[in-house]
């Protein structure tokens, strides 16, 4: 398998024979194995989302939104009323709804869908409306990736111009690629397009603990791709900035409030706060479909998932030719697992999305989103 941004590559996709399977990647195999997992229900799409075979908000979205495509499917199998049908779906809804608190996109991708079933009298429209729409979503993500790679490849292309030929050093956090959405990823979008247009970059990597995000999604997406990159453990970061191997910080985000602050793997606060310091350029690239228009204070607002004691306490890795699950906490030990801190919007330079980068502040986001802006308060 190769992942080709902006070509073949897509995270997700229906059984090219087989309308009533949707095909995901399963990410908590990579880098070491590539194997597709079938959905075959709205529960196989919950579980995906709950259990991180797939991740990344833009992915969790479009995910929620197939599932309820065979949630559909289901309903009809069933061969009860329209009504009940229906309901059915809507059901499934709030199932995958609970699945993962954090990213906005879940609920976004879910509303989605639900918006098409009004009117709806048979299955058959039903189906062939929220697979449309499940098929919209994800077209409409690929392009919005792209935009953000353009926006976000000019300040790479000026920082490049002030290093005389010099690679420009990135440093992302977590997985923000295309992993993380349909293809291209929204911190990493940039960085394919530097390389489409000759500029020479360089990638740090977070390995991202607990889930090792960065080390086995991001550093795999960049080696396939031929793309520069070095992976650091998480505490690295700040010593780079200070011996001015990064030129910038390119992350991004579950949840961004009106306001500009942003939800993002945890660990990226830190990484915010060392940039501030060291004067390091700390931008944030996002689709608009992670923008919460309905919150300003995200220290307050944004739900911050806690996932289980055993991303902790445990690792993965290749032990020959086996992948093993070790554990490296001694049982006596409590330990805690917040997976998502927030940065605040003062600690961001720019927020980078499909219509071009803004101050990460509620002037610069309803500058870029007026429509939004004036609808979802
Ligand atoms: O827990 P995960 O792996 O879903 O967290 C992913 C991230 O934090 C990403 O940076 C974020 O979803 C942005 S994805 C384009």
């Amino acid at each position: 398998m190769t992942n080709t941004p902006g070509v073949s590559f897509r995270t997700i996709w229906l059984h090219p024979d087989d309308p009533g399977t949707v095909q995901i990647i399963d990410q908590r195999r990579l880098p070491h194995r590539y194997e597709v997992v079938d959905l075959q229900t709205h529960a196989d799409g919950a579980i995906a989302i709950r259990d991180m075979l797939v991740r990344g908000a833009p992915l969790i979205g479009a995910t929620a939104a197939w599932s309820l495509y065979l949630a559909a499917l289901e309903a009809r199998s069933a061969s009860s009323s329209p009504e009940r049908q229906v309901e059915f779906v809507r059901s499934a809804a709030e199932t995958l709804a609970a699945t993962r608190p954090t990213a906005v996109n879940l609920r976004w991708g879910i509303d989605r869908m639900l918006a098409v079933l009004t009117d709806v009298t048979d299955s058959d429209t039903m189906i062939a409306r929220l697979r449309s729409e499940a098929e919209t979503i994800c077209d409409e993500d690929v392009a919005i990736s792209r935009g953000i790679g353009e926006h976000g490849a000019e300040l790479l292309a000026a920082i490049a111009e002030r290093k005389d030929g010099e690679p420009v050093n990135i440093l992302t956090h977590c997985n923000a690629g295309s992993l993380a959405t349909i293809n291209w990823g929204t911190a990493t979008a940039p960085m394919y397009i530097a390389r489409e247009r000759g500029i020479p970059i360089h990638v740090w990597v977070d390995e991202t603990r607990p889930r090792n995000q960065g080390s086995q999604l991001t550093a795999w997406e960049l080696a396939q791709s031929g793309i520069s990159h070095t992976v650091i453990v998480d505490n690295a970061g700040g010593h780079l900035m200070q011996h001015g191997r990064v030129d910038i910080c390119i992350t991004g985000t579950d949840r961004t409030t009106r306001a500009g602050d942003v939800a993002n793997k945890i660990g990226t606060y830190l990484k915010a706060l060392a940039a501030h310091d060291n004067g390091v350029p700390f931008y944030v690239a996002l689709p608009s479909t992670t923008i919460d228009w309905t919150i300003s204070d995200g220290l307050r607002d944004i739900p911050i998932e806690e996932r289980g004691a055993e991303e902790v306490t445990h690792v993965s890795g290749l032990d020959g030719d086996k992948i093993r699950t070790v554990k490296i906490v001694a049982d006596a030990s409590p330990v805690r697992n917040d997976a998502f801190d927030v940065t605040p919007a003062r600690l961001v330079t720019g927020l980078i999305t499909e219509r071009g980068v803004c101050e990460a502040s509620e002037e610069g986001l309803a500058g870029l989103f007026p429509d939004r802006a004036a609808a979802d308060q």
